[in-house]
């Protein structure tokens, strides 16, 4: 079984501010970071830390190679990566407050000029029982679902950014995997709704899928058929919790696809997101597979389970 995620690969430009600009402000940045980033290239490199063979797709410019070198380095093999010269690369601008909290904007670039063509031909060397990674990062993502779930593979989604054009889609997933922003967005309600009313409303919603909602500081629910799995946080000292997401998901999938029980990747997937936030930047804080098994995140999360 072969696991392809097709996202986008961004530069991220982290500006640590005294606070959020608001609106009509202008604000000095106390420091600037560039580092490799975008949730398709984060969620490849936190599945392959984590354990797993994993296959990146997408596109980047000719001012994104250092990108596709980043990948390789952490074990991602990188052969339907498209380089299209007449584009830029996708950036993102992140703020980064002094508690470690995030806002991101986005520029698409390159990531939205992935075509049908660029994905069936991709598509055409995965079959029946492979499992799909997306993320809504990428043009022509209705394409790649569609089409990737006629072709029998398995469909794991984090549906990040939110936007009206997702919901018709999720009905194709069978991992849905969200934060409560996305989930509110979702369902219509406050962002501040109980996180367990939110996830039985998405399981009532998508009774098929396994419906991971992630909560930050929270920790994690998962509705896995009639069971809701409860996955506290490690308490850490944020530096930047940019990318924790996407470690959660890349080593949850990973824990799965090596025959972990579900509560058991929640575990995995708690301890490696706990260590993702004590570090700077996106995919450079994903820890490996040996870091996350030998650190007290974990040996924590396994003493609070033992009687
Ligand atoms: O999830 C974090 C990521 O979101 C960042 O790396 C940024 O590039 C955006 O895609």
């Amino acid at each position: 079984m072969k696991v392809l995620c097709f996202g986008s690969l961004n530069i991220d430009y982290v500006y640590t501010v005294p606070h959020f600009v608001q609106r009509g402000e202008t604000l000095s940045a106390d420091a600037l970071h560039v580092f490799t980033g975008g949730k398709g290239l984060n969620q490849s490199i936190a599945l392959a830390r984590a354990g797993a063979e994993v296959w990146h797709a997408g596109a980047i410019g000719a001012d994104g190679a250092f990108l596709v070198d980043a990948l390789k380095e952490a074990g991602v093999r990188t052969e339907y990566i498209d380089t299209l010269p007449e584009v830029s690369t996708g950036h993102a601008i992140i703020q980064k407050s002094a508690d470690g909290d995030n806002c991101i904007l986005l520029y698409g670039g390159a990531n939205q000029a992935v075509t049908p063509e660029q994905i069936d031909r991709t598509l055409e060397c995965f079959s029946a029982g492979d499992l799909l990674l997306a993320q809504n990062e990428i043009s022509a993502l209705p394409h790649l679902l569609q089409r990737a779930k006629a072709r029998g593979l398995r469909v794991a989604l984090n549906p990040s950014p939110m936007d009206e054009s997702l919901p018709p889609l999720l009905v194709l997933a069978d991992c849905l995997l969200l934060n409560e922003i996305e989930a509110s967005q979702l369902l219509g309600c406050g962002a501040d709704s109980d996180p367990e009313i939110m996830l039985t409303q998405l399981h009532t919603r998508y009774p098929d899928a396994q419906i991971v909602l992630t909560l930050g500081a929270q920790g994690a629910l998962c509705a896995d058929g009639d069971c809701v799995i409860r996955q506290r946080a490690v308490p850490v000292q944020a530096v930047d919790t940019t990318a924790a997401g996407d470690t959660f998901t890349g080593f949850f999938l990973a824990g799965l696809l090596e025959g972990q029980g579900t509560a058991q990747a929640m575990r995995f997937a708690a301890a490696a997101a706990a260590i993702a936030v004590t570090q700077s930047g996106a995919a450079p804080s994903i820890p490996t597979r040996k870091k996350v098994l030998s650190s007290g995140a974990f040996c924590d999360i396994l003493a609070e389970e033992s009687p």
